[in-house]
């Protein structure tokens, strides 16, 4: 696991594009697995700059969102395709046939999510996702507990899930849907690289879990160190809980010097 500590979310969001940018500069038609939630908006920010700067197209890529309320209203302004295609599509060339969500809507749910899984499959998997954490160590809506080789399927969120977004439904736990349709761990640990964002000192529990903790479904997010190729940018209240983090320091400032 690559750990970056840096000065803010605007630092982290300048990684991310970078890396946008160079995939797209080696496959024009890459697909890149997108979160929502407040974690990715500087990434979003900063891939939207470099796009309009002209230096990356989604002209012919895919995108995947990893997870959606189930039962909200048509166009519900916190549905996750309604908030993804705002902080994020809306504003690049990504055509909108190309944008894909799980349907939280459909009448027949797990039918929804294999052919979720289809889709992902037809497109020739993720090369690049994106990723945000919960306090309690979720990634997607993968919910402590779950299946390290899960797939896309309907899950409940935890009454701490819920409180934690609370703030997108005029801060009421209770207005938060109370399930979910999510990748799986094993979708996304299919992924070819996987960048998780994480900033502030209420996720430094979840980090420590992540980076130096043992592999448990308790902390699901601990999955992702049996991958091969994942990069967890944190601000240094997030990274406040790490043991190691001088030797992650040290080991970027070397990587960035070349060495
Ligand atoms: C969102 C998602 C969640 C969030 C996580 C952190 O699509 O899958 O796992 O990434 O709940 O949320 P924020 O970034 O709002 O703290």
């Amino acid at each position: 696991m690559e750990v970056v500590i840096v000065p803010d979310a605007a630092a982290q969001g300048e990684i991310v594009a970078d890396a946008v940018v160079r995939l797209a500069g080696c496959k024009p038609d890459f697909v890149i697995g997108l979160a929502t939630g407040s974690s990715p908006l500087a990434a979003y920010d900063a891939i939207v700059e470099h796009h309009r700067a002209g230096k990356v197209s989604f002209a012919a890529a895919q995108a995947f969102t990893l997870d959606e309320y189930v039962g909200l209203t048509e166009g519900h302004p916190e549905s996750y395709h309604a908030v993804i295609e705002r902080d994020f599509a809306s504003r690049v060339d990504l055509p909108l046939t190309s944008l894909h969500c799980p349907d939280g809507r459909a009448d027949d749910l797990e039918r929804a999510c294999a052919e979720y899984e289809d889709a992902m499959r037809r497109a020739g998997g993720v090369d690049l996702q994106i990723l945000g954490i919960g306090t309690d160590g979720h990634i997607a809506f993968n919910e402590p507990g779950s299946s390290l080789a899960s797939r896309t399927r309907m899950k409940t969120l935890t009454a701490q899930t819920r409180r934690d977004n609370a703030r997108f439904f005029d801060g009421l736990a209770d207005r938060v849907p109370r399930h979910c349709l999510t990748q799986g761990l094993g979708t996304i640990m299919e992924a070819r690289h996987i960048m998780l964002l994480a900033t502030g000192e209420g996720k430094s529990e979840a980090v420590r879990h992540l980076v130096e903790g043992a592999v448990s479904a308790m902390w699901p997010a601990t999955v992702l160190q049996f991958h091969p190729r994942v990069t967890v940018l944190l601000d240094e209240p997030a990274a406040s809980k790490l043991r190691l983090s001088d030797y992650y320091r040290e080991a970027w400032e070397g990587k960035s010097l070349g060495a």
